[in-house]
């Protein structure tokens, strides 16, 4: 049985006081709760401070990025040696800010996502479509060529490293959720794809997270789909109840 997996990706945002708050309020609502892995993703200034506040709980800290070499003359990165060192368990690749903002490709993800668990990270790649993607029928194109270039190069020893977050793009930041159905449909389709590369059992025990807009209003219904393993949030993630909220919607529809 798949345990649902909820990370809190806070992106640019929160100073040190307001993450100090956060943490705190999210240590006494979610510290250690059972059958449900929690993490969350400050900025990196914030990394070792909130891996000293979490100690004791079983939430666990990870970066939002990386480089794919392990030290150099690399300016303005973070390897995966450091975030190590910062206390994190693993890190977010591949999300869309980081492919459409700032250009990152499939093929420097997969340089990234092979370093990272070879120092030891979890990662969480994330896939999905534009919207004009979306409207001319490509989901299941795209979501397919990001994982076969993004995964190119891993075997089955590495895979249960690996976490994937469906975030389609027009609904991160947008108030535009996937409807569960849409959600489930691309979740199921990972699903068939990892059976199809890697077997039965790798594909049942992979954890397929859903990203955009997920909020305490719609995160039963999303959690309550057989394909969903729980959420990559990120605006609702700023606030410790909303979070929190989330985060126990999964015991209504996962744990029996
Ligand atoms: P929102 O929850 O703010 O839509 O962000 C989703 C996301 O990008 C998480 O990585």
């Amino acid at each position: 049985m798949r345990i649902p997996l909820f990370v809190g990706n806070w992106k640019m945002h929160m100073t040190r006081a307001e993450a100090e708050e956060l943490l705190i309020s999210l240590k006494e609502k979610a510290g250690n709760v059972e059958g449900i892995d929690v993490g969350v993703c400050p900025s990196f200034p914030y990394l070792s401070f909130a891996t000293e506040l979490l100690v004791g709980t079983n939430i666990k800290v990870g970066g939002q990025n990386m480089a794919w070499e392990n030290s150099g003359a690399f300016t303005g990165e973070v390897s995966p040696v450091q975030l190590r060192d910062s206390g994190c368990s693993f890190v977010i690749l591949g999300h869309s800010e980081r492919r459409h903002v700032f250009g990152e490709t499939n093929e420097m993800i997969n340089k990234k996502v092979k370093r990272a668990v070879e120092q030891g990270l979890n990662v969480i790649l994330c896939v999905g479509e534009k919207l004009n993607e979306r409207e001319q029928g490509r989901t299941e194109d795209i979501v397919n060529s990001q994982l076969q270039a993004g995964l190119k190069g891993v075997d089955i020893s590495m895979i249960d490293k690996i976490t994937i977050a469906y975030e389609p793009v027009w609904a991160i930041g947008t108030g535009k959720t996937a409807t569960p159905e849409m959600a489930e449909d691309v979740h199921a389709f990972i699903r068939n794809w990892f059976k199809t590369e890697f077997g039965k059992s790798a594909a049942d025990e992979l954890r397929i997270q859903y990203g955009g807009s997920v909020k305490p209003e719609n995160s039963s219904q999303l959690m309550a789909q057989p394909d969903i393993d729980g959420a990559l949030v990120g605006g609702a993630s700023l606030d410790a109840e909303s979070f929190t909220q989330i985060i126990f919607s999964a015991a209504e529809n996962k744990q029996e």
